[in-house]
Order: structure tokens, then sequence, then C-alpha cells
């Protein structure tokens, strides 16, 4: 079985993580998300991936040495332009010639679901398609889903206005596709999925809907990568399947860290304090300071203060000094 991952985003609202980095490459405990999801789409039978990209797939290489992981084989489908949800789906199934049912899945979202369980659901509705919904509190920043007691979707309507549906039910961004729905999408084009290919398929009453209460996360903000990581460290998703602190990492015997992910090679000074924050690849915790609710992938000096804050790759927060509530390089 196919699986296409959507991974065209540019990761704007993580930067500066993303400066350098695509978003999907970006770690959660030590793994990138987007081998996390490649490893999640293997175990329930997917035996080829399709990466859905905008740009440039070079960095993904190294997450995929020999195309391959986990028995999976990872194709590249590189859009000339960006053909939007929809007609990125199309560019990349039709590029490896799909002909027979497939998954499709966000890359940005982090996710429990059985896909092979929705993927049996699908076959048993005998429906065009099957998307997996979760409940929001609030769902006007998402696809709301309307559905009858047959689970058969009677109305999909992307980022509503307040009021416009009563539903707290959301497209959670996987999946089940049979190839007719590739025959609704026109090629070379934009075209958005959420915004034309699903009301085709409600019109037609072709689209089904499936609600779990699994683990979701859309990590397009910080504080949202953030809990991506602390979440499996914390026991909200079961047990963490990594360890917290990578044994490569150095932590000076008086140093204090807690709640927190500390990725490969970091350096954490003696009485530094780290809290509830992630130290990417590399960090560098100098003595004395003191990290609480951030995301560090650069460096903080001796004794600085750094507090609901992303600290780029490259940047050093000078010793001493106090930072906020920032995101330092500041994004341009
Ligand atoms: N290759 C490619 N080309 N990928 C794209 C393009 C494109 O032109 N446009 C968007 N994507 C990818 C994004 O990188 C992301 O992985 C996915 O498609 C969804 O696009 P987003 O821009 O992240 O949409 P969203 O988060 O506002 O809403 C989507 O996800 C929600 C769940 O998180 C929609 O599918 C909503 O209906 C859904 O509720
Ligand atoms: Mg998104």
């Amino acid at each position: 079985m196919h699986a296409v991952v959507l991974v065209g985003g540019f990761g704007t609202r993580l930067r500066p993580l993303t400066n350098d980095i695509p978003k999907p490459m970006l770690p959660v405990l030590h793994r990138p998300m987007i081998v996390r999801l490649v490893d999640r789409l293997a175990a329930a039978g997917v035996t080829d991936v399709v990466l859905a990209l905008g740009f440039k797939p070079e960095p993904f290489a190294a997450a995929f040495p020999g195309g391959v992981r986990n028995g999976v084989t990872v194709h590249y489908a590189v859009e000339p332009e960006p053909l939007d949800t929809a007609g990125a789906i199309a560019f990349a199934a039709r590029s490896v010639g799909v002909d027979e049912t497939f998954v499709v899945a966000n890359g940005d979202v982090v996710c429990d679901v059985d896909v092979a369980d929705l993927v049996a659901r699908h076959r048993l509705s005998g429906m065009d398609a099957t998307i997996h919904l979760t409940p929001v509190d609030d769902p006007s920043a998402f696809g709301v889903v309307e559905c009858d007691s047959d689970g058969v979707v009677q109305r999909f309507v992307e980022k509503p206005a307040p009021g416009e549906t009563a539903s707290n039910l959301i497209n959670a961004g996987t999946y089940v596709f049979e190839p007719a729905v590739l025959d609704l999408i026109e090629p070379g084009r934009r075209v958005s999925v959420e915004r034309d290919t699903f009301p085709k398929l409600v019109a037609a009453q072709r689209l089904a809907a499936v609600a779990t209460e699994h683990y979701w996360l859309d990590t397009g903000r910080p504080d949202q990568y953030l809990d991506a990581n602390l979440d499996l460290i914390r026991g909200v998703r079961g047990l963490p399947d990594e360890p917290a602190i990578a044994p490569s990492a150095t932590i000076h015997t008086s140093a204090d860290v807690t709640d927190s992910v500390v990725g490969d090679r970091c350096t954490v000074g003696a009485g530094a304090v780290v809290a509830d924050s992630l130290l990417l690849p590399g960090a560098v915790i100098a003595a004395g300071a003191n990290v609480r609710r951030s995301i560090v992938a650069g460096a903080v000096g001796s004794d600085a203060d750094v507090v609901d804050s992303v600290i780029g790759s490259g940047f050093v927060v000078a010793a001493g000094s106090s930072v906020s509530g920032e995101r330092l390089p500041t994004p341009t």
C-alpha cells in the first residue's frame, strides 16, 4: 500500500528553527517528525511512502539513507510549483502510478490513530474516501466536519467563520483514498483537497469519516512543537519510546534538568537549570544558566535566563542576560 505525505509547507511559524531545516525534519525526542510518521505508516502495512514536496528533497535524504526505512521505500515528488493540497496529492500519486487504495497524511500533524484500522473501516464502508476526525475545543483553525449517524460526511467547512457550524469534530489530516478520487483533481493546477475535492465527494455522498480520541496535535507553533516533545516524556501518550536525554549529551552533575528533552551532543554546564524545555542537537547551556519552557538550538551564555523563548541554531544568548517570550534571531 502507498501513502502520500504532504510536506510542502515552509514552517514559517516555527522560525528560526526552520531557517535551515524543513519542519518535518525537526525531531520529536530523537527522531525527525517525518521519520516517526513513516515508522507509523510502516506499522500499518504501508510499503511505499511518497513525500509530496514543494522544495528540494535533499534535506530529507539524510533521514532516509538508501531511500528505505523500516522496509518502506521512500519516494520524492517535487512539484514544479506549489499545487495546494489536492494538487500535491494527485501529483505525488500519479508520479508513482498509484492504482489501489492509498493513505494520505498531513506531515505537520502528530497523531497516534491506528492507520490499519482506518483502512479496514474505509474498505468496509465502500466509500471513495475516509477521513480521520478528532474533537477540538476551538475548530475555527481547521476543517470542520458534520456527519450523519452512518459516518457519511454531510458537510466539510474549511476554517469556518464563528457560528458557521456547531460541530467540534475536525479533519485530523489522515485520509484513505480510492484512486477514483484522483479523477476529481485536474492535473497541473492548484487544487485544495479541503475546499474543492472534499466538497465534491460530500455532494456525491462518497466521503466517510471516522472520529477517534487518539492523541492528536498540530505542530505548527513553537508551543505546540514543544508539547509534541514533552507530552512523550510526561506519559501523556503512554510510555516514551526513546530516552528523554540523548546518551551523547553531556550534563554536569550539578545541573538540574527536569521534564525536558536533551538532544544529541548537547552540553549543560555546572549549576544550570533546564525545565520543561527542549534542547535540540548540539545546543549549549553554559554554567548557571536558567532555561524554562523554551526550545534551544543555539547557545545560552553563563548565568543567562531564557523563559518561554525559542533560540535558533547559531544564536548565542549573552552571558548574564535575560530573554522572555522571544524568538532569536528575530524571524524576518
Ligand atoms: N506538497 C505540497 N504542496 N504540500 C502542501 C501544499 C502544496 O502546495 N500546501 C500545503 N501543503 C501541506 C502542508 O505542508 C501540510 O503538511 C498539509 O499540506 C496541510 O496544509 P497546512 O497549510 O498545514 O493546512 P492547515 O494546517 O491550515 O489545515 C489542514 O490541516 C488541518 C489539521 O491540522 C487542513 O487539512 C485542515 O482541514 C485540517 O483540519
Ligand atoms: Mg497544518
